[in-house]
């Protein structure tokens, strides 16, 4: 399944490869997913996300496999033109129908501004890529309690400036930036905190639009997911699925993930 209307909501799960993987080692926990989730009945969306080089063998492997779909870590915000060493969406249509948008990573290396994140979402909407539009307080604005107030300024300008069906169209990712894996030292958030954040993001988009759009928002925890707590985050109300970084790059728990995240699910 893939870029459809969340019209009956399914929990999604999100494997963000980074750039952990070599081009062959990519192709081969392609085959090895591949071969865990034979006969395996997915409900919902499980979406990886290779470097933009290895996007069209990724997906030349998995166009026959419904089950699996392919998806980006980034995308510039201008279709085309004199923008060396960055990709474009036109680029990207023909191998992928998700992409990341606005990571910690991203902004940290890039300085990527809330407003390239919102042109990115709205061009990827209207080539029919669905956005997986991360945002999440860093260590500091925990701290200083400014995490409520980060996650409505970001709203502040993505909401008013995006179409209402598109919200249909793409992902909210809550992603603390002090919880994913690679740099995190406190002990793992609360998931009622996580969840009170997802009632906030579709507060705000009750705010903007109305309830209807904000009960069918799609809303994902990112941030160390591994087998033995993705339930523990996918079972709190408002929280939809999860984005995996480091867990999906081991097939064995990324299938464990997306297994768990479907029985909490059902
Ligand atoms: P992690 O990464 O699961 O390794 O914490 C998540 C992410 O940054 O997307």
């Amino acid at each position: 399944m893939s870029y459809t209307e969340h019209m009956a909501k399914k929990p999604i799960v999100v494997g963000n490869w980074k750039m952990e993987l070599s081009h062959k080692a990519a192709l081969e926990l392609v085959r090895a997913l591949k071969k865990l989730l034979r006969g395996v009945d997915i409900i919902g969306d499980v979406v990886v996300c290779p470097s933009h080089v290895s996007l069209p063998e990724v997906a030349d492997m998995l166009k026959r496999l419904e089950s699996i779909s392919v998806g980006a870590q980034n995308v510039h915000w201008e279709e085309k033109g004199a923008w060396t060493g960055e990709v474009s969406v036109v680029q990207l249509k023909p191998f992928v129908e998700w992409c990341i948008v606005g990571h910690s990573e991203q902004r940290a290396i890039t300085g990527e501004t809330d407003e390239q994140v919102l042109q990115k979402a709205n061009l990827l909407v209207h080539h029919g890529i669905a956005p997986i539009v991360c945002v999440g307080e860093s260590a500091q604005e925990r701290d200083d309690d400014k995490t409520v107030e980060r996650i409505e300024s970001f709203m502040q300008v993505f909401l008013p400036n995006m179409d209402r069906s598109s919200l249909t169209k793409l992902v909210m990712c809550y992603e603390p930036i002090w919880a994913i894996s690679s740099h995190r030292e406190d002990p793992m958030p609360d998931p009622q905190g996580i969840s009170e954040i997802a009632m906030l993001m579709r507060k705000l988009v009750a705010r903007e639009y109305d309830q209807d759009i904000a009960e069918r928002l799609l809303v994902i925890y990112g941030g160390s997911v591994n087998r033995q707590n993705a339930s523990d985050y996918v079972q709190e109300p408002g929280i939809d699925g999860a984005l995996v970084g480091g867990g999906s790059l081991h097939p064995r728990e990324f299938v464990e993930i997306i297994k768990n995240v479907q029985e909490t699910w059902e």
